[in-house]
């Protein structure tokens, strides 16, 4: 499963890429919001850390309008990855991109009939939003499931993106389901390190090898 971060801070895309965990990043336009930044300087920045698809989302709601923010996105860089919402206008303006050869995330997925309708539209990425279902009491994870057993039946080639991830277990289950791509905020990729049994264990084997008096040297 590839690991994509869903964030605008460069500082966090930096570190955690230096990991080599790093598959891509997602945007959105709360996102950038909350960087401060300048939309086009930053996911110019972020392309240019991280190689993989790198997806900025336009914010027009008709197909016309949503093709001319396209534009000048596209010509970010060759790994962007243009974001658009799961809408008529939205799926439009994915056909008419995908068939030019830009990669497209079709976003704010809350079915698999949804699901369905972005990979009939050549949709690069689908991105279920699994987090917000939970928060209105729903089973978010159970879409994953629906959208890999349709994309399966009809061999699909829409990667499943689970987006909208709020804790470890989400990724664990993307990755039972067999996801293609999780999305997650920084902080729940770090929570992915760590077990209280990793610090104790590592805190003793530091403890006993003080003991010898060895250095490696
Ligand atoms: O980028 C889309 C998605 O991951 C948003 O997540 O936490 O705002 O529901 P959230």
């Amino acid at each position: 499963m590839k690991f994509f971060v869903d964030t605008a801070d460069t500082n966090e895309i930096r570190d955690l890429a230096e990991t080599g965990l790093l598959d891509g990043v997602t945007t959105n336009p709360s996102l950038i919001n909350k960087s401060g930044r300048n939309f086009l300087e930053v996911v110019k920045e972020i392309c240019e850390i991280v190689p993989g698809p790198v997806s900025a989302e336009v914010v027009a709601v008709d197909h016309a309008e949503m093709m001319r923010e396209a534009e000048i996105l596209r010509k970010i860089a060759d790994n962007i990855t243009v974001k658009v919402p799961l809408t008529l206008d939205g799926l439009k303006t994915c056909k008419a991109l995908t068939s030019d050869g830009t990669m497209v995330n079709v976003t704010l997925c809350f079915t698999a009939n949804q699901a369905l309708l972005a990979a009939k539209a050549g949709a690069t990425f689908i991105s279920p939003f699994v987090g917000r279902h939970d928060d209105i009491g729903f089973d978010g994870m159970q879409i994953i499931s629906e959208i890999r057993t349709i994309y399966d039946n009809y061999d699909f080639g829409t990667q499943i993106l689970v987006a909208s991830i709020r804790h470890p277990v989400h990724v664990l289950q993307s990755a039972m389901i067999g996801a293609d791509v999780m999305t997650a905020p920084p902080a729940v990729i770090r929570q992915l390190f760590k077990h209280p049994l990793t610090d104790k264990g590592l805190e003793a084997f530091l403890s006993d090898w003080q003991k010898t008096g060895q250095t490696i040297a």
